[in-house]
């Protein structure tokens, strides 16, 4: 049955034209970049904050290097020696050796920057050398340009990586957006589908008698949180938007500004103050990042409007006749539940 409905769906992808994006959720990605004047570092940087990737910078081979003076003579001439012999590895400038083990990665992000319409020359060489090692591997691009189309460059990453799973969209970022690079990183990795970085931990969060699972992030955080296991608290509602909870204990903290919130985060804020998100919005706040519900559908629902009592638990801990907080036990804070929940009826 799995497998027929596997077949429908790839007859369907290829019938017409359906693009789907797979990235393997467990394998690990690779994030190869190569930057000149520090753009795609930066967005780099924030995918690397969002994210649990390994990353490795491409680097000339002949240091301190000016491809932009006079005119851009150096790599322009670069680029030209490439379009006019492709498959001649002489037409590649040299890099530094990079030495990936391509059997660790499954996942492969290239980010570039645009340079005379084409992929950056140094990227093209790492391409060129590695392209045959990525045949199967899935690969996302992204590219820097201050104005011009991507087109050149997807063309570029296509012909250097023939047998890549080119997974779609691209993202692009302009020079003048670099700035709000978190954001837009953010909403890309959101639109693909991009796995979270999950330890592969999981908890519990009960609220009233709905049952949530929650992924937990591969972090020190998470980690000491996992301890506090299981926590019935009662949550305060602010903004509409989230509820907050501060705790006796601290936790560490590794906080950055995450662009955007999506409904279902589970955050720390300050380093005892535990956030769940029922909504997605920009925020310009940093928190650090404890986990995210799977599935987040009636989460806002059963968490109201008001203070609510939330159970946060190791899975599989179950709820008990009587056990309103679903806390596992029973106890005097179910009276506390109850009285909420008649409150909130009245
Ligand atoms: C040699 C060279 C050629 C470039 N050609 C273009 C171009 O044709 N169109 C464009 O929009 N930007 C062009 N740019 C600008 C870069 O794509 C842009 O500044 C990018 O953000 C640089 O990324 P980086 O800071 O990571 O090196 C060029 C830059 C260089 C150095």
């Amino acid at each position: 049955m799995k497998n027929t409905l596997k077949s429908i769906i790839l007859v369907l992808v290829f019938v017409l034209g359906v693009s789907v994006n797979v990235w393997s959720s467990n394998s690990n990605t690779l994030v190869v970049y190569y930057s000149f004047t520090g753009n795609v570092q930066k967005i780099v940087n924030a995918l690397q904050q969002q994210t649990s990737v390994d990353v490795m910078q491409v680097e000339p081979a002949e240091e301190g290097l000016d491809y932009a003076a006079d005119n851009y003579a150096l790599g322009s001439s670069l680029i030209a020696a490439i379009r006019n012999n492709p498959n001649d590895p002489a037409s590649y400038p040299e890099i530094k050796p990079l030495g990936v083990n391509w059997g660790k990665y499954g996942n492969v992000i290239v980010a570039t920057p645009l340079w005379w319409s084409q992929m950056a020359a140094p990227m093209q060489t790492f391409l060129f050398q590695n392209g045959t090692a990525m045949a199967g591997k899935n690969v996302g691009l992204i590219v820097s340009s201050a104005s011009s189309g991507i087109s050149g460059v997807v063309a570029d990453a296509k012909r250097l990586v023939p047998n890549g799973n080119f997974l779609e969209p691209n993202l692009w970022i302009k020079s003048a957006q670099t700035g709000n690079a978190s954001n837009l990183v953010s909403d890309w990795l959101a639109e693909v589908n991009f796995p979270a970085s999950s330890s592969g931990e999981t908890m519990q969060v009960n609220v009233k008698n709905k049952v949530f699972v929650a992924s937990l992030e591969d972090n020190a955080t998470a980690a000491a949180f996992k301890q506090q296991l299981p926590l019935t608290v009662t949550m305060n509602e602010l903004n509409g938007n989230e509820k907050y909870y501060y705790m006796d204990t601290t936790l560490p903290t590794a906080a950055t500004n995450p662009g955007t919130i999506h409904a279902g985060d589970i955050m720390l804020y300050g380093n005892n103050c535990v956030v769940v998100f029922y909504e997605t919005f920009n925020t310009s706040y940093s928190y650090t990042k404890i986990g995210h519900i799977d599935d987040a559908t009636g989460l806002k629902q059963a968490l109201g409007t008001g203070n609510v009592a939330v159970g946060f638990l190791p899975v599989g801990e179950s709820s008990e006749k009587g056990d309103l907080n679903g806390d596992g036990r029973v106890n005097v804070s179910d009276v506390a539940t109850l009285i909420n929940m008649i409150l909130g009826l009245l």
